[in-house]
């Protein structure tokens, strides 16, 4: 039985048994739906259009084409593990596409952050919809809707953005084989159809990706010392057993030097900044204590193995009045 709406009475997924039952109720549903027509969907990596991903794969294989567009914004081994996971593992019919130069020429010199959003958003629509074009016979267009988004933009909270804003002339019946679960239950099917767990269970990730974390006009070596920062929090907190524990934990690297030494000489250099919070629906957050071994362990190795930074900061800024992301 497919539903449009979440019925009232169903059960949460919580069991792989469940999950196995949802998986082979999509799959006969999208083959009804798709017949042997062809299906396009953006992946970026996130949980949500992953398990879109992993759903269509199953159902209707080589019939899918998903399209990667990498905007230079992701963290670092993101678009290597799509690539890994969807093209070499599960078969899947990837474009990828390194759009990199193209994101961060037009954000040159931008300093406003909602300037920032709508530069990256409206590109990647455009990288999007170029590729779209490129490939011949596609009706349908698959997405990584899911139930709170529907009812958040029925409640006038935030627009459903998923399909928003390609060209008048690109219309595609939509697939959203994901849109009465919410999150937790996406996770236990994206497990189920056998995505890694630092897939499955990874951390909220913004649109705007690093972008928002690097304040100010984006360069790419400030960019570098976010995604180097970033990467070497992530492998610690995971090594601190707090991977899944802590809602978001991310850096941010602020658009001032201030001087240090280094090697015995004056090293004029960034502040690294560390926010780890924890929040129930991200509206209100509070501040992760982090252990002072730990804290310390991060600010070596930032200090030691990330070029251009030379401090490390830690923000206890409840939200409010902070906000998660620095931008
Ligand atoms: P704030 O910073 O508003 O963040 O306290 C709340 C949650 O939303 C995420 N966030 C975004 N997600 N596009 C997104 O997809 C955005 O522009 C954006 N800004 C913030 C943030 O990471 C946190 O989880």
């Amino acid at each position: 039985m497919i539903f449009d709406r979440r019925p009232d009475n169903m059960t949460r997924i919580t069991t792989g048994e469940q999950a196995e039952s949802f998986i082979s109720e999509q799959v006969q549903a999208l083959r009804g739906q798709i017949g042997d027509k062809k299906v396009l969907l953006a992946l970026s990596g996130g949980v949500d259009s992953s398990v879109v991903a992993a759903l269509l794969i199953r159902a209707v294989g080589q019939q899918l084409t998903c399209v990667h567009v990498n905007h230079g914004l992701l963290r670092k081994g993101e678009p290597e593990q799509v690539i890994q996971v969807f093209r070499n593992e599960m078969k899947a019919n990837l474009i990828y596409v390194d759009a990199t130069d193209r994101f961060l020429s037009k954000l040159a010199g931008v300093t406003d952050p909602e300037r920032k959003r709508m530069i990256i958003g409206g590109e990647f629509i455009e990288v999007f919809a170029e590729e779209a074009r490129k490939l011949d016979g596609i009706d349908f267009l698959a997405q990584g809707t899911i139930w709170p988004d529907i009812l958040e933009s029925e409640a006038g909270i935030k627009a459903h953005h998923n399909a928003g804003g390609l060209p008048e002339d690109m219309k595609f019946e939509l697939v959203e084989p994901v849109k009465i679960l919410f999150k937790d239950e996406v996770r236990v099917v994206g497990k189920a159809l056998g995505l890694p767990d630092n897939m499955v269970y990874r951390q909220p990730f913004p649109g705007p990706g690093l972008g928002v974390r690097c304040p100010g006009a984006i360069t790419r070596d400030r960019l570098e010392a976010v995604r180097e920062s970033d990467a070497i929090l992530r492998e610690e907190f995971a090594r601190a057993g707090l991977e899944g524990k802590v809602w978001q934990y991310f850096t941010i690297v602020p658009d001032f030097k201030t001087t240090g030494v280094k090697d015995g000489r004056r090293a004029f250099e960034w502040p690294v900044v560390v926010r780890a919070v924890n929040t129930r629906d991200a509206m209100t957050a509070t501040v992760e204590p982090i252990p002072y071994e730990l804290m310390g362990r991060i600010v070596e190795r930032i200090t030691h193995e990330v070029p251009g930074v030379n401090r490390v900061l830690y923000d206890y800024t409840p939200k409010p009045t902070g906000t998660i992301e620095w931008e």
